[in-house]
């Protein structure tokens, strides 16, 4: 076998070859002595010749390697010189010698390298010319319109070049020509109508270039046409109706273009063609019935368009089609008429059928079982209903099964998996299924991939995946198993594996043998694990064990061994001691999220430039000690989750290295100094800055409104004194309204959701998924002092404001109504005075209000939405104020109505009410769908946290469909 493979015997070939081809016809000393001149001038200028045209030695050039001459004439008809090492990358130029050669018929330069250098236009002179071929030769420049005068050519081959500009029109004049190659180079403009000319044209090949406009009419003049080849261009418009006339053709090749419109019915008049391939297009309306008549047909691929309507039943006329890939469209109705038919088929070859990602319903009509060459069936994400036919298990070379996403029912049976031997792949994923839990069943298949995400499989963790030996996937989320993890299953020891089993309630622990796996994926978050982490195979990207019991600390190898980890997920759960130092050399790691444990001591500090982690978050701990000064190393640190530990010290002033910040959480910690005035001019993209409840002193940087991007600003319970900064009007991010929503990191996101705990409302509203349009300024509980500047009515976009218990004085800024997206206002216990302004009635999203413990005076503003403020709670300790709600009449009003017990009542609807305008505020479109539900619900105190967060799940749930 060896010596097949080596060059030698194919060199040997084609020297035979030129023998049979040369030698033969040219005798010996008939060569024309100025064409021998021209072959040695047009030789100097191709490199490497000198090897592979050793030949090209003595007075009888029509016997030299690649030398064609005509008997009679003696003239040079034939030369190739294309480089039999294949293309190569040493520069060659043609020589205009090759002129002398006027009777040269075939021309071939394939694979040299001619360096950008255009094609030259003189080649249009040799009109004997019948086949040219320069294609993968490193032409540049354009299509020399000279080519049109090539009247003889039958052959012209420019494909794989870097040639641009558009097609001549002249070459429409190449009445002779067979075949056009000009696939591979970056061709653009139109296709010129000319082209229709090309009477004798039987392959057309203009693929992967950047052609734009519409498919000429003229194309249908193309009787001859066999191949037509336009894929991955730009090319637009409909497909046109003469197509239809191209009686010859068996290939028809349009894919990756901007080809929208229908399907023109006349396609069913191309009955030769074998191929239609019109995928990733924009082609919509049905599929023409005339389809059906196209009974030669092999291959349809249609997948990636906007095509709708139901798949005609004339299709199942197709008796020879082996490959239909609709994937991605809007195709409905239902399958039976075309399956049927297929069914009926003498014989019916289909191997491949994609129908997935569409909107077809019905059930799977049970038929399908007769389609007995299916290797691949994918229906997956329709909404396909019924249960799963018996006869499916009839398909016995079916090597990947896609029923995901459907509404499937009933009982899966041993029958329906009974003679699949080659399964390889199953994703039974999202549908209703129950699976018969005999024990001692055994799939008679070993699949690589085994997705059942959502199919109901628990309460035991499936005994009948024993004997799968080769899984890489193993998809078993959202199953309500409650079980062990079987002994058996870690003895599997499965490579490559990517495990999922999260959303389910497993106990107990893993095994500490679990290293015997070579994992790449294992999400096995959302269970009820316990005991250690064991260690685990170095080769593992994605590791969440979030939301378990697991407990003790993270194996110090781990973090260091694991060198491709790039996600490490292990919030919510009991593990503790101090943070291993190892994840310092943890140079793929990108997420590292320990929230929620018992982890103490100091964080690590030794962290460095060429670590790419993007989201450190350890929230929820008790490690103390200082912020590690290293951090502010990690080039590409995005969000950094702190709060709720026992910090002390100083924010770092390395941190301001950091510019790619995006949140900053440090609240609930020991932390104090001076807010730093270089997170203002530094941290242009940080939107949120929690620094809440710590130790910090000083004034308030006026420098943090330089943060055109921040939208979250809590320094609420610290020691901050001095007036409140005038240039917090200019937060662009505030003063425009937030309507997007719209994930606030980037692809790192997908596995760690950034969240934030804002305090309105007097409520804990946890934002992750709508963060995004979250807008919120809390200062309460420091020392500030001074006038609330009338600058902060510019904010138009902000949502909640708390400026309470500070020393502010003077009246609150008179146009406050300005702020028109205001959902909560707290400025009680401060100094203020004056009147309330009545602007204030214009806030119509208020649903939280707190003036008290002021000294505001006069009457209460009323009207609009003030109204439903009835609690005279919010206006209380501000002796001078008077009107409804409070009992306080003023000195020039009439004897009121004082509140009654009924507005108590009122009070609990206004919060309720209050909740609803959050998500009025935020998302108004999509509330108003919701309206009725969340209207119905009761809601209490404790539960309404969990509204927003069920909101929040909403819109998750809608961001990703
Ligand atoms: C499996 O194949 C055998 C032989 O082809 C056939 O007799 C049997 O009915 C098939 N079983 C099912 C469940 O389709
Ligand atoms: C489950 O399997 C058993 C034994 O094979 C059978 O008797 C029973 O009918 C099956 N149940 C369902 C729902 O298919
Ligand atoms: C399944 O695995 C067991 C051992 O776990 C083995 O005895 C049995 O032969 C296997 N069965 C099949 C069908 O591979
Ligand atoms: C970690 O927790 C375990 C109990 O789960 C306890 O025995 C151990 O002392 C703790 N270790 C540290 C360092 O806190």
């Amino acid at each position: 076998m060896a010596w097949t493979s080596s060059p030698i015997p194919l060199l040997y070939l084609i020297w035979i070859g030129f023998l049979f081809s040369s030698g033969d016809v040219a005798a010996s000393g008939r060569c024309i002595e100025k064409e021998r001149k021209a072959l040695l001038s047009i030789r100097t200028g191709i490199s490497d010749a000198h090897e592979w045209l050793s030949s090209w030695k003595g007075k009888d050039c029509c016997s030299w390697a690649g030398v064609e001459c005509n008997a009679a004439t003696g003239h040079v008809i034939k030369l190739d010189l294309h480089n039999p090492g294949g293309p190569s990358s040493n520069k060659s130029k043609v020589n205009p010698s090759l002129l002398e050669l006027k009777h040269l018929s075939y021309l071939d330069l394939r694979w040299n390298y001619f360096d950008g250098a255009p094609v030259p236009g003189f080649i249009g002179s040799l009109t004997e010319l019948e086949s040219l071929n320069l294609s993968s030769a490193g032409f540049g420049g354009t299509i020399p319109h000279q080519l049109g005068n090539l009247s003889n050519l039958l052959s012209l081959e420019l494909s794989e070049n870097t040639i641009s500009g558009g097609i001549p029109e002249s070459l429409g004049s190449l009445s002779e020509l067979v075949s056009l190659g000009l696939a591979l180079n970056s061709i653009n403009g139109e296709i010129p109508a000319t082209l229709g000319d090309l009477r004798s044209l039987q392959i057309m090949d203009l693929s992967s270039n950047n052609i734009s406009g519409e498919m000429p009419g003229t194309i249908g003049k193309l009787r001859n046409l066999e191949l037509l080849d336009l894929s991955s261009n730009k090319i637009q418009g409909v497909i046109p109706e003469s197509i239809g006339n191209l009686s010859k053709l068996w290939a028809l090749r349009l894919p990756n273009n901007k080809i929208g419109g229908a399907m023109p019915a006349s396609l069913g008049n191309l009955s030769a063609l074998q191929t239609l391939d019109l995928s990733n297009n924009q082609i919509s309306e049905q599929i023409p019935d005339s389809l059906g008549n196209l009974f030669r047909l092999e291959s349809l691929s249609m997948n990636g368009n906007n095509i709708g309507g139901a798949i005609p039943s004339s299709m199942g006329n197709l008796c020879n089609l082996s490959s239909l890939d609709a994937y991605g469209n809007r195709i409905r109705g239902q399958l039976s008429g075309f399956i049927e038919g297929m069914s009926r088929c003498r014989t019916s070859g289909i191997r491949y059928l994609d129908l997935q990602n569409n909107e077809i319903s019905g059930p799977i009509p049970n038929e399908i079982g007769k389609l007995q060459s299916l290797t691949r069936l994918s229906l997956g994400s329709n909404s396909l209903s019924g249960p799963i036919p018996a006869s499916l298990g009839n398909l016995f070379a079916l090597s990947d099964l896609n029923l995901s996403s459907n509404s499937l029912v009933g009982a899966l049976s041993e029958a329906n998996f009974a003679n699949l031997t080659y399964l390889d792949s199953l994703d039974l994923s999202h549908n209703s299924l129950t699976v018969n839990d005999t024990q001692d069943w055994l799939p008679p298949f070993q699949a690589t991939q085994i997705r059942m995400r959502s199919c109901n499989l628990g309460p035991k963790f499936p005994p009948w995946l024993q004997n799968q030996t080769k899984l890489s996937v193993l998809d078993l989320s959202s199953n309500g198993i409650s079980d062990t993890f079987p002994d058996w299953f870690w003895n599997l020891c499965l490579s490559d594996l990517n495990l999922n089993v999260s959303y389910n309630y497993m106990k107990g622990g893993l095994s500490s043998s679990i290293e015997c796996f070579w994992t790449v994926i294992v999400d096995l978050s959302h269970n009820n694990l316990e005991g250690f982490i064991p260690r685990m195979d170095p080769m593992l990207t994605f590791l969440d064990l979030s939301d378990n019991l697991f407990s003790g600390p993270i194996p110090p190898a781990m973090a260091a061994g694991t060198d491709y980890l790039a996600f490490m997920l292990l919030s919510n759960n009991r593990l503790n001691g101090t943070i291993p130092s190892s994840f310092c050399e943890a140079n793929h790691l990108e997420v590292l999220n320990l929230a929620n444990n018992g982890f103490s001591g100091a964080l690590p500090d030794c962290w460095n430039d060429s670590l790419a982690l993007k989201i450190i978050d350890v929230s929820g701990n008790k490690v103390s000690g200082g912020i590690p000064k290293t951090l502010g190393l990690l080039p590409q640190l995005k969000s950094l989750h702190l709060n709720d530990n026992g910090l002390s010290g100083r924010i770092p002033s390395s941190l301001q290295h950091c510019k790619d910040l995006v949140t900053i959480n440090l609240g609930q910690n020991r932390l104090s100094g001076a807010i730093p005035r270089w997170i203002g001019e530094k941290l242009s993209s940080l939107k949120v800055l929690r620094l809440r409840s710590n130790m910090f002193t000083g004034a308030i940087p006026p420098q943090l409104s330089l943060v055109a991007s921040l939208q979250v600003l809590d320094l609420a319970r610290n020691n901050l004194s001095g007036a409140l900064p005038p240039a917090f009007g200019n937060f662009s991010s505030m003063i425009s309204i937030q309507n997007e929503t719209k994930p606030v990191l980037g692809e790192e996101g997908t596995y760690y959701t950034e969240n934030i705990v804002v305090d309105a409302k007097g409520l804990k509203l946890y934002f992750t998924t709508v963060l995004s349009l979250v807008t919120s300024v809390d200062l309460s509980g420091n020392n500030l002092s001074g006038e609330i500047p009338e600058e902060l009515t510019k904010l138009h976009g902000l949502h909640f404001l708390n400026l309470s218990d500070n020393r502010f004085s003077g009246d609150m800024p008179q146009n406050i109504g300005a702020i028109g997206q205001l959902e909560s206002l707290d400025l009680s216990k401060n100094k203020l005075s004056g009147r309330i302004p009545s602007s204030i009635s214009a806030l119509n999203f208020l649903s939280h209000l707190n003036l008290s413990y002021n000294n505001f005076s006069g009457r209460i503003p009323s009207g609009s939405q003030l109204r439903t403020f009835t609690d005279p709670s919010i206006y209380a300790g501000n002796p001078q104020l008077c009107g409804p709600p409070l009992s306080d009449k003023c000195p020039d009003d009439a004897p009121s109505e004082i509140p009654t017990e009924a507005s108590q009542e009122e009070d609990v609807d206004e919060d309720e009410n209050g909740i609803i305008w959050v998500f009025i505020g935020f998302a108004p479109a999509f509330v108003l769908g919701f309206w009725g539900f969340i209207g119905t619900v009761m809601i209490d105190r404790r539960r309404r946290i969990r509204y927003i967060q069920f909101l929040d799940m909403i819109c998750n749930w809608f961001t990703h469909r």
